[in-house]
């Protein structure tokens, strides 16, 4: 496994586009289960003669709070040992002047509806998808994969990204990784292991959430019903919504929907979401 840092470093490993299928990982590190299962996806997708590139980089840009940005849990040794033993091909680990060189605009182009419109972490987290959307932008451009595999667990930035791609013409394949659950069904990030023993006892009421909606025949009850399993775990949520999969508009018939929510727990910031068919059922 090669471990890069700057662009020419990247230039001269084979991570540039050349025809050799390259799939790409984009990360901030802090590696869990989550992120192994992405690049398991990526190595399958690779094939035996493409390569898997994983990026790790705490992107500034794409952080609204501060102390969050400075917090974020950072070990590279530890995220490249793991890589390593997953068969990774290259790690490319930049410093932030090579990904936003202070003498150069890096551009994020004209952010998508979904990025902007839905009253999510569009709203909860403002600049929050303009960041996200430079970066990963950038890292297209830098490494030209032919695919890259972005997780379910951050729906709207899946949808955002793919929308960008698209609007921008940047052929990569965006690809879908389910999400990655501890046992009692909480979706693994890298931010769990920010919680104390009593929040971390709480967290699991959002995964019973989402699974308490799929049980409502209407988007309204749906709602109620996430909103009552989270208080009754002592949980406020930001949203707890049902909306449509792709566009994350208000629910359209006979299209495939989804649940999401935000809430902090003992001061952390999760976000969960899940299929919701309950509407589909409903419908019939
Ligand atoms: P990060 O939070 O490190 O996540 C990297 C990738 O792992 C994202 O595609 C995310 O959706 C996925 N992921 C996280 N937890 C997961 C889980 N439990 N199951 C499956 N996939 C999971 O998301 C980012 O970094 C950044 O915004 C990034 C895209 C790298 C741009 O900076």
């Amino acid at each position: 496994m090669q471990i890069v840092s700057t662009i020419e470093e990247l230039s001269q490993t084979d991570a540039q586009g050349a025809g050799g299928g390259e799939v790409l990982v984009p990360t901030m590190g802090a590696m869990h289960p989550g992120h192994a299962d992405l690049i398991r996806l990526a190595r399958e997708r690779a094939g035996a003669s493409g390569k898997v590139v994983v990026s790790i980089f705490v992107n500034p840009s794409q952080f609204n709070e501060s102390t969050d940005f400075e917090h974020y849990p950072r070990d590279l040794d530890a995220d490249c040992d793991f890589c390593q033993r997953l068969g990774v091909d290259i790690v490319f680990a930049p410093p932030p002047d090579v990904v936003y060189p202070p003498d150069e605009e890096v551009p994020v182009g004209e952010l998508p509806a979904v990025a902007t419109e839905p009253g999510l972490e569009d709203a909860y987290r403002p600049g929050h998808f303009a960041g996200v959307c430079r970066v990963v932008r950038r890292l297209f451009l830098l490494i030209k994969p032919e695919a890259a595999v972005f997780g379910e667990k951050d729906w709207q930035q899946l949808r955002v990204v793919g929308a960008m791609t698209d609007a921008e013409g940047l052929g990569v394949e965006i690809v879908p990784c389910p999400t990655a659950r501890e046992p009692d069904g909480l979706a693994m990030s890298s931010r769990n292991r920010l919680l104390n023993t009593e929040a971390r006892a709480a967290a699991a009421a959002i995964p019973q959430a989402l699974e308490a909606a799929n049980a409502c025949p209407t988007a309204v009850a749906a709602q109620v019903a996430m909103l009552g399993v989270l208080a009754r775990a002592g949980i406020e949520a930001e949203y707890a919504a049902i909306r449509d999969a792709e566009t994350l508009d208000e629910v359209q018939p006979d299209a495939p929907c989804r649940a999401l929510i935000a809430a902090r727990v003992g001061g952390v910031r999760l976000i969960d979401n899940g299929p919701w068919a309950a509407a589909l059922l409903a419908g019939d």
